[in-house]
């Protein structure tokens, strides 16, 4: 088990840009090999190196391979590691053939959405751990397919909700359920970010050299290269990702969700979707969302403008939890109480209070992965919370693409209820030669 302490101080170190300090180094060489954690990476661009780096700041965690299909991305990311640790990770341009390795003990999945399932899956059922980022996977059924194979496979899955490992995110989580705001009646989120409105149509290009773009593509339908459908901006198209709803929607939703007394799939879904700015951007996703959860204790009302990057309380993004004592605002840099006034006295109904500085919670989410692969324990966001945030951006994008307003959704079946075409966009269909995986019962 990692000392909190040498922890702590490795992740100030890391914050700061250092990579391993040389007392982390020292500590990881006093590592015995039995108290190792091994992992490897596979999509190694953007978060899912930011996810790894977070590993390595533990002692315990080497890194004994890396795998993408981007090779220039791949050789970069494994002369890093090695400069780091002094350790050259193994290289694997196929997740098939990384997953062979006896040693591995858990995969990080840092690939775009669409091939979150079957990396996942396939990790599980070779009897590897898996930390998969968020959302746990484009659809509502590859999320399923997911969470039926952790639990099959007896393995770990953390999904990269890490608000949940954020200080400012649980205090006030305790806050609400403590009953310190009163009777909770809405939870407003908000995500205004201009990325939301993806990038200038461009021409496509030839393939760059050191890609396997059909490999990229996978199960998603074949076409031609175009860099707005590849690095970073897949997420605005619906064969890879959810554009904004499923990209803040997800970590957003879930600070909604997990103040419920039982976090539950959504039943009722009321979402109106536009496109306020669409002229000569490439995208399929929507800008402009507003989507109304009904639930058993109070309304999630989720307001989302691409293109924007103001909000309320000036803030582009956060989450009001509103309580006929007060209203508490939460985001990544903290929170604040705003109390109602007692209408005759004028006074505060309950006291003010904030927390600010609350930034990074990767590395704890993190963390907790680590110490759950030791010691068998659920981590912060196992799959059924992943599952249920999910849900929660995929019916109202699945909503706004079928021209529906309500959609009902009867989770115990798993199916819509009387709407054909909101349930023929539950999964996807896999291209040759990548199939679903079957999970037998
Ligand atoms: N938790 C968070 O705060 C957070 C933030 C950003 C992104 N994410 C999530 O992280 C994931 C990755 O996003 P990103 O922005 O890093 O994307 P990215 O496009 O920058 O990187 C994805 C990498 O995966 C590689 N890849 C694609 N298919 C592969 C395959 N079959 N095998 C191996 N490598 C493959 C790509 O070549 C690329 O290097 C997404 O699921 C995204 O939603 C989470």
């Amino acid at each position: 088990m990692h000392n909190r302490r040498n922890f702590l101080k490795s992740s100030t170190l890391f914050a700061g840009g250092l990579w391993l300090s040389p007392s982390l180094i020292q500590a990881r060489q006093k590592i015995s090999s039995s108290d190792q954690v091994r992992v490897a990476l596979v999509g190694c661009n953007n978060m899912g190196f930011s996810i790894l780096r977070h590993h390595l700041a533990l002692p315990e965690v080497e890194c004994v391979a890396i795998c993408d299909v981007d090779q220039n991305i791949l050789d970069k990311r494994i002369a890093e590691v090695e400069t780091a640790t002094g350790k050259k990770p193994q290289r694997f341009t196929d997740f098939r053939k990384l997953l062979e390795l006896k040693e591995l003990d858990a995969v990080i999945v840092g690939t775009p959405d669409h091939w979150h399932c079957l990396i996942a899956v396939a990790a599980c059922q070779v009897g590897k751990d898996v930390y998969v980022e968020k959302p746990m996977a484009n659809s509502i059924g590859e999320c399923d397919l997911m969470a039926q194979a952790a639990a099959k496979y007896n393995r770990i899955m953390q999904v990269g909700q890490q608000q949940r490992a954020g200080r400012g995110f649980i205090e006030a989580r305790d806050l609400v359920q403590s009953g310190a705001l009163g009777k909770i009646r809405k939870v407003n989120i908000w995500s205004n970010f201009n990325y939301g409105l993806g990038n200038m149509i461009v021409p496509e290009t030839p393939v760059p050299v050191g890609v396997d773009y059909d490999f990229w593509l996978g199960p998603a339908p074949s076409r031609a290269f175009n860099p707005n459908r590849f690095h970073g901006s897949w997420r605005h198209f619906w064969d890879y990702g959810g554009g904004l709803m499923s990209d803040w929607g997800v970590h957003l939703l879930d600070m909604a969700i997990w103040v419920e007394e039982e976090p539950a799939a959504p039943s009722r879904v009321l979402t109106y979707a536009r496109n306020a700015d669409k002229e000569g951007r490439d995208r399929d996703t929507f800008d402009t969302m507003n989507v109304l959860y009904p639930k058993k204790d109070f309304l999630i009302n989720y307001d989302m403008n691409g293109g924007l990057q103001t909000g309320p309380y000036g803030k582009p993004y956060g989450i009001a939890y509103v309580g006929d004592q007060g209203t508490l605002v939460v985001n990544r840099n903290g929170y604040e109480i705003y109390p109602e006034l007692d209408p005759t006295t004028k006074a505060n109904k309950i006291e003010a209070k904030k927390l600010e500085g609350t930034t990074e919670s990767h590395n704890l989410h993190v963390a907790n992965f680590v110490a759950c692969i030791k010691s068998r324990d659920q981590p912060n966001c196992p799959p059924e919370a992943g599952r249920i945030a999910a849900l929660h951006a995929h019916i109202p994008n699945i909503a706004a693409r079928v021209g529906a307003e309500e959609l009902i959704w009867d989770d115990p079946s798993r199916q819509f209820v009387g709407n054909a075409a909101a349930n023929a966009l539950i999964l996807p269909e896999y291209r040759t030669p990548w199939a679903l995986p079957t999970i037998p019962v």
